[in-house]
């Protein structure tokens, strides 16, 4: 029996493509977008497979709406995925706090209010899959994105306390971290509207890579990370909690992982004092 999904942020990118491999695999889904008018296609393609939802994601109601018209239709709800986002460009001090709010709203409180509604269900169904998709920023930072790793780090320190909370109820979750993959998310970010041009030096070079991302070569295609997802969602037995996607995200993250040990050991020392000496042979 094909499994049923309510995937956030499918009117184009890693949503998109992750929609047609799940319709294709013979799952059903409801889908969801800002405005349905741009989940048509993947409608027509998927016929009887993928429900149009619409959802904004900072209105609580329209996360009602979205879950209630998801489980009327589908009858239940096995794998939730977050994976609607955008960024907000910025360094620290040019963010306001009504932008960091809206970003926020859209990384974090959003997911986390579907999470709320969708955990009852599967609760009451026995199991379920919460995937949230962050971004290799769920761990480490980058200049000018000051605002999106906030957002990105809560989602992933969010959903590490949920696993513990959702083991025993027979619910999955996963946090996937892609790497650089080809979609308008480098276009759709917004700016922050204060510009204080001594950032440039260090920021300004992260905006045009975002501003180009889908025509870099060396990033990656969206159906690679849907076939992607979709074996870490058909994986048996237990599965890591938090799974980079592509090659970038890999080498990113072990540079992260050596640089943290590193630090780890730096303040250690600061704080402790140097290690005893190795015992005598
Ligand atoms: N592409 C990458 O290199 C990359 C890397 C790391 C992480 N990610 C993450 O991957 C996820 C998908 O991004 P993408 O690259 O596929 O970007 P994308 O092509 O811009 O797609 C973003 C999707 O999110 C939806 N969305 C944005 N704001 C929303 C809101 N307030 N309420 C409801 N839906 C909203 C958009 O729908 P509308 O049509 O309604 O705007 C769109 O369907 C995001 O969480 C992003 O942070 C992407």
């Amino acid at each position: 029996m094909g499994r049923r999904w309510l995937l956030t942020g499918c009117s184009s990118g890693l949503g998109h493509a992750l929609a047609s491999a799940a319709a294709r695999a013979g799952d059903e889904l409801a889908v969801t977008a800002r405005k349905t008018a741009d989940l048509e296609g993947l409608a027509a393609a998927w016929p009887g497979r993928i429900l149009p939802v619409p959802l904004e994601l900072r209105d609580a109601a329209s996360c009602e709406e979205a879950v209630r018209r998801a489980t009327d239709r589908l009858g239940g709800i096995d794998i939730l995925v977050n994976n609607a986002g955008i960024g907000l460009f910025g360094a620290v001090e040019e963010v306001s706090d009504v932008e960091l709010r809206d970003q926020l709203e859209t990384l974090v409180v959003g997911p986390w209010r579907l999470t709320r509604l969708v955990l009852p269900l599967m609760r009451a169904q026995g199991h379920g899959h919460v995937v949230n998709i962050s971004s290799v920023v769920g761990r480490i930072a980058f200049p000018g994105l000051g605002a999106y790793v906030a957002g990105k780090h809560a989602l992933e320190g969010m959903s590490q306390a949920l696993a513990i909370e959702a083991a025993p109820h027979n619910i999955r979750v996963t946090v996937v971290e892609p790497g650089m993959f080809a979609t308008r998310y480098g276009t759709s970010m917004t700016e922050a509207r204060r510009r204080i041009p001594v950032y440039d030096v260090t920021n300004r070079e992260m905006l045009d890579g975002a501003r180009g991302l889908a025509e870099n070569p060396e990033t990656g295609r969206p159906e690679d990370f849907a076939e992607r997802v979709l074996d870490i969602i058909a994986a048996e037995g237990p599965t890591p909690l938090r799974i980079p996607v592509g090659d970038d995200a890999y080498g990113y993250l072990d540079l992260a992982e050596q640089a943290s040990r590193e630090e780890f050991a730096a303040a250690r020392i600061l704080t402790q004092g140097p290690p005893p000496p190795p015992p005598p042979v």
